[in-house]
């Protein structure tokens, strides 16, 4: 990690252990370019990289021709309607109406550490660490500071980026886009082929699907106008090489810290340069600053990786797991748990939730998460949300007495809260429709029959933040589920003048932000689990308070292997929510083996969403072998390193992951025969990251409802266990079990000798 000014050649050159990004101030008129991104450069004159080095070639020397100059330089925070037309990273409305913009490099500092981002969560490190490049640049006219911050950590080859906008003249402007990351490149590799847009699309219970797109001239890109970061597009934005696999060639990843609306684009101009540019949706986003204030845009990620998309994920994950993610559950193993949901929906009661409570105890289970319907008037989704007082018709006695009954079993307990919502029919909403988010005149859209409370106003979030407070200190609540099940709409806060309307979705986030660092700071010990109709909002902002995160409503592992692959491709393991529950599957009605829903849940938190009371006697027994797994492989699944070798999703046959021991020393490879084809063979699959220089014990671990016996073909071809060198693994592979039937699996575990 090093960080430099190199002052004859005016030139700043960001060095991570791999990756160098580098930029040069240009022309006496001081313009910010951009040079390079990519491969470690020993290099540092990198100035004859510069497109408009030479006269006649200046914007200042070559007036007549200064916006054809302006229209293809490589700008690192590029104006408009200043001769540049590709889409800008900032709209400033000046007080006059107009929105030219021009910024110039003024000053610069470089400083060990890292700014917190205010009101916004942003990564962190050691001050001996981490670095930081702040550039201050100006746009002399408008009397507008930007301050552009790039930070490096000593352990990452990750590159952050920020921005603030600060009004410094006398007059308000109105700010209308502020993008985090925006960057000019070349649309070719280094085979001359084009990058092509790799993004996660999805709906409800399909989250985060990969998508390949070509790149074409103008336009592409992904946002969110929902308020939430959404089930239906993610805030990333790949850019890969054509030739790129999982194991080599280019990939860059831009990722941005943010859970509301963001918009990530790609612009072709007719010089095969592309402009990418990620941040928060500038559609209905406008504040207004008056003399003297800022605005402080999310923090953008950007990672290079000449290791294809495995070096891109694994990058994202170590830096999620250390510079990220807080608090004391951040590395801990979490407590196996049983979510009630499924197994219950609204119709339960106290009694129910014990009979649950009891026979997983006896399972191994740890900790019993009691879900939605626990309060006010709440049998169906039609009522009760924001009345946050404990229905003591379903849990008889309060909910200290269910809680204690539930610790004494030698349980946790963990309880199910939606914060953010109204239900029309409720007391809350009763006492303050105001407080629902809305346009006057306009019956407000109704989603799940509830509408979205007003974070913007501070009474508001007050209110409802001591309600939940008072029901955590109500009893020993050692677990969270935060929900969020509906997207904003109807743009209107009762408290924000006519000008300040379209503040309205980010003042939304920084209270829900708000929200969530008090609870962390309240319950420093709590576990805290994000959620939003599954996983809506899973993305680095939440992460920022909650370890994990409920990756889909969607728990069929076939389905899963899909929306665990686009997960795990920028988030850590350790993150993803996952459970097993009942088949058929309750949303898509397959059926698969007890085993293979185990195994597929096992990459991720896992625990249990099913009426345990219920479970036949195979299932029953299959239990506790699953939990034995848990315990034997979650410090390896949690900290290691995870390598993708097959995707279902291309091969429409079978699936296959692993991670690797951060020393080598063990790996687990789970193998999933999603389907099966006549007179198969078994499959030889490669091992990366292994040492090939040492042995491995190779087991396979069986879990099954369904004994070996029963099921001779499942055998490894290799033999139940076997010793096999490294570099074999790695470089001719190990024959999978060849199940008989579909959606079978495996976990196979390798063991240095
Ligand atoms: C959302 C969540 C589910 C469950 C329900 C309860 O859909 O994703 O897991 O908690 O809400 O209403």
């Amino acid at each position: 990690m090093n960080i430099r000014y190199l002052k004859k050649e005016r030139l700043f050159k960001i060095d991570t252990a791999h990756v160098s990004y580098v930029m040069a101030v240009v022309d006496e008129e001081q313009f910010l370019e951009h040079v390079y991104f990519g491969r470690r450069l020993q290099d540092s004159d990198l100035r004859y990289l510069l497109r408009h080095l030479e006269t006649p070639f200046l914007p200042s020397t070559n007036k007549g021709d200064r916006g054809k100059v302006l229209a293809c330089m490589k700008h690192e925070l590029p104006g408009e309607l200043c001769g540049d037309h590709r889409d800008g990273a900032v709209t400033i409305r000046s007080a006059g109406g107009h929105t030219a913009l021009q910024p110039y490099y003024v000053s610069h500092r470089i400083y060990q550490g890292k700014d917190k981002l205010e009101g916004l969560p942003a990564t962190f490190g050691h001050a001996d660490g981490t670095e930081t490049l702040e550039i201050t640049m100006e746009d002399p006219v408008l009397k507008a500071r930007f301050l552009l911050s790039w930070s490096v950590f000593s352990d990452s080859d990750a590159i952050m980026r920020s921005l603030k906008v600060i009004n410094d003249s006398k007059e308000p402007v109105r700010l209308e886009k502020a993008l985090s990351i925006s960057l000019d490149m070349d649309l070719a590799d280094a085979d001359q082929k084009p990058f092509r847009l790799l993004t996660l699309d999805g709906a409800w219970a399909r989250e985060r699907h990969m998508n390949y797109r070509d790149i074409g001239y103008g336009f592409q890109g992904i946002c969110s106008n929902r308020g939430e970061s959404s089930h239906h597009e993610h805030p990333f934005l790949g850019l890969v090489s054509p030739s790129a696999t999982q194991h080599r060639g280019e990939v860059y990843g831009f990722h941005l810290a943010y859970s509301g609306n963001f918009r990530g684009q790609v612009e072709r101009d007719v010089f095969d340069t592309v402009r990418v540019t990620l941040g928060i949706n500038p559609d209905r986003f406008s504040f207004v600053l008056r003399p003297g204030e800022s605005f402080q845009a999310p923090e953008g990620i950007m990672v290079y990786s000449c290791e294809g998309l495995g070096g891109m994920t694994r990058t994202l994950h170590d830096l999620y797991r250390n510079h990220l993610i807080r608090g004391v559950w951040k590395d801990r193993k979490r407590p196996i748990l049983i979510n009630n949901w499924e197994a219950t929906y609204f119709n339960f009661d106290s009694d129910k939730l014990l009979d649950i409570a009891r026979a997983a105890k006896e399972a191994g289970i740890e900790m019993f998460v009691m879900d939605d319907g626990w309060f006010g008037k709440r049998d169906t989704d039609t009522s009760g949300l924001g009345d946050w007082f404990v229905n003591e018709k379903k849990i008889k006695g309060g909910l200290k007495k269910l809680v204690d009954e539930i610790n004494a079993l030698g349980m946790k307990f963990g309880i199910w809260i939606e914060p953010e919502m109204i239900s029309p029919d409720s007391d809350l909403y009763r006492a303050h429709p105001d407080w629902a988010i809305r346009i006057p005149g306009r019956d407000p859209v109704q989603i799940r029959n509830q509408y979205v409370l007003d974070l913007s106003r501070k009474e508001v979030l007050d209110t409802v933040y001591e309600r939940i407070a008072n029901v955590l200190k109500s009893a020993n609540i050692e677990y969270v589920k935060w929900d969020m099940n509906r997207t904003l709409t109807d743009f209107g806060g009762a408290f924000l003048g006519a000008e300040n309307q379209d503040e309205l979705c980010h003042r939304y986030v920084l209270g829900l932000y708000e929200m969530q660092r008090r609870l962390v700071d309240d319950f420093p010990n709590l576990l805290l689990e994000n959620c939003s109709s599954g996983g809506a909002r899973f993305d680095p902002g939440m992460l920022y308070y909650s370890p994990q995160i409920w990756c889909s409503d969607n728990t069929d592992a076939i389905e899963r292997l899909m929306i665990q692959e686009g997960t795990a491709l920028l988030y850590p393991l350790s993150t993803m929510g996952a459970h097993v529950s009942v088949t058929p599957n309750h949303i898509v009605g397959r059926n698969t083996a007890f085993e293979t829903r185990g195994n597929v849940a096992l990459a991720g938190t896992f625990g249990y969403e099913l009426d345990i009371t219920k479970l036949g006697e195979k299932e029953l027994a299959a239990i506790p072998q699953q939990i034995a797994l848990y315990h034997k492989y979650n410090d390896l699944i949690r900290r290691g390193d995870y390598y993708r070798i097959a995707s279902y999703r291309e091969n429409h046959l079978y699936d296959c992951w692993a991670v690797v021991s951060k020393d080598k020393s063990e790996a687990v490879v789970t193998y999933v025969q999603v389907l099966k084809i006549p007179d198969d063979r078994s499959r030889t699959l490669r091992i990366p990251g292994l040492d090939p220089g040492r042995d491995y014990a190779v087991i396979v671990d069986r879990t099954s409802d369904i004994a070996p016996e029963d099921d001779p073909s499942v055998i490894l071809p290799v033999g139940p266990r076997a010793r096999i060198h490294g570099d074999a693994l790695m470089y001719a592979g190990l024959p999978m079990p060849n199940f008989w039937g579909d959606f079978r699996s495996a976990i196979i575990y390798l063991s240095e000798i």
